[in-house]
């Protein structure tokens, strides 16, 4: 099985990834991972971070000759910010030695973690929170996942997202969607991605993505910020990964885990999603038909699920983002030392994480769904495993 663990505050020297469990043989490289790390910032609505973060993750142990041994893979990132940062690092968060002059940070920002995380380590300074919480970590998250991605790949599973609302700007329902999406995917999801790429709001639609620009300047003006929802789609899957027995085997819900356990993240919906409870079954369940010597469904209302198990359609997977904490204009909070009413602090923040976050949740879902492959074709080795991937899918 395949696991990652990712460490590294936001301003600091950098982030560290170790990702165990992926079999021998696997083709990686640096390139590959970046393209991926690349994706992930870029995107209207960005802050001024992106200026000098240019992500790159160094293959530090587990690869040779563009091969994974088996072995644990280490990745490590610098951030380029630390040196040209004004967060003054080597000082308020000196790994050693005495905290000296080093102020508080005592204003917790509403929709973020500071203060639930301040409470619950019992820090009097905000900052250890403000650095782990932040989204930050999932560059390192990409990095670590490209793998698992790179690993779905040998197998034919694309994976590819899109946004389909950013504020009220959005998609006509379900239909307006598979018309600009479906055709994309008949190419395989990849299709998918490489066409929202095209838009700095990585939407598929020209109009829409036109409106929803514009929707960002006017709530950047405002001083506010956006947040939307996205569809990931999965392609090349055979039927069967996941199963009904047991709820923590359900690949759906495992699916919806990884989601929401994004930064940001706070729904999930598979297929028609929250439209399945607005209309009648026969709106909802997909015919089953024989074609091609395979069973298929006729439409995939369900989003490539049912039982927990894939159905061999596309998996169709949409989340929402909330709309980022960090504001210009300021809500109230409460000091936690004086307890007084204040206006929150501002510190350089996207308006509109949304496009990039399609990336980062293409990512996360991938060792989710490599780990359902080796569960059911498991293997030490690549060879090994596409061996019995060929002879019992
Ligand atoms: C790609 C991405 C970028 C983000 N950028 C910011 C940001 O610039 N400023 C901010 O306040 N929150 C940002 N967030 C959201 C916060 O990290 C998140 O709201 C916070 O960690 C609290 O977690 P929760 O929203 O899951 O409760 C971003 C999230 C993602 C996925």
């Amino acid at each position: 099985m395949i696991r990652y663990f990712t460490a590294g505050e936001s301003h600091g020297p950098g982030l560290t990834g170790i990702v165990e469990g992926v079999p021998a043989g696997l083709e990686i490289t640096e390139e590959y991972i970046e393209q991926h790390l690349v994706r992930r910032q870029k995107g209207y609505g960005r802050g001024g971070r992106m200026a000098f973060e240019k992500d790159h993750a160094d293959i530090q142990s587990g690869v040779r000759f563009s091969k994974t041994m088996g072995a644990p893979i280490a990745l490590s990132m610098v951030n380029r910010a630390y040196e040209k940062d004004d967060s003054n690092w080597p000082k308020v968060m000196a790994k050693d030695g005495e905290r000296g002059d080093v102020e508080n940070i005592t204003l917790p920002r509403p929709g973020h973690a500071d203060l639930v995380g301040l409470q619950k380590y019992r820090f009097k300074d905000i900052r250890p929170v403000i650095e782990r919480s932040s989204a930050r970590e999932t560059a390192m998250r990409v990095a670590c996942c490209s793998i698992a991605r790179k690993f779905l790949k040998e197998f034919g599973i694309e994976i590819g997202g899109h946004v389909i609302q950013l504020g009220k700007i959005g998609y006509n329902g379900w239909d307006s969607v598979r018309k600009a999406a479906d055709p994309l995917a008949e190419n395989g999801a990849e299709s998918i991605y490489k066409a929202a790429d095209e838009s700095d709001v990585r939407c598929l639609d020209e109009e829409l993505s036109h409106e929803m620009r514009e929707e960002i300047k006017i709530k950047r003006k405002e001083g506010t910020s956006l947040g939307g929802i996205y569809e990931i789609v999965v392609t090349g899957l055979p039927a069967g990964l996941g199963s009904h027995v047991h709820w923590d085997r359900k690949l759906d819900g495992q699916l919806a885990q990884a989601i929401v356990s994004t930064q940001a993240m706070k729904g999930v919906e598979i297929g028609l999603g929250f439209d399945a409870g607005k209309t009648h079954g026969h709106n909802v369940h997909d015919e089953i038909i024989y074609e091609n010597d395979s069973f298929k469904r006729r439409t995939n209302r369900l989003g490539g699920f049912e039982g927990g198990m894939t159905t061999g359609m596309p998996i169709i997977i949409r989340g929402v983002m909330k709309p980022i904490p960090t504001m210009i204009k300021p809500l109230k909070t409460a000091d936690i030392e004086t307890k007084e009413e204040q206006d929150t602090r501002y510190e350089r923040s996207d308006v509109c994480a949304l496009p990039r976050a399609v990336v980062v949740v293409e990512s996360v879902i991938a060792p989710v769904i490599a780990n359902a492959i080796l569960e059911k074709f498991g293997g030490d080795s690549m060879s090994e495993i596409l061996e019995r991937y060929q002879n019992e899918k």
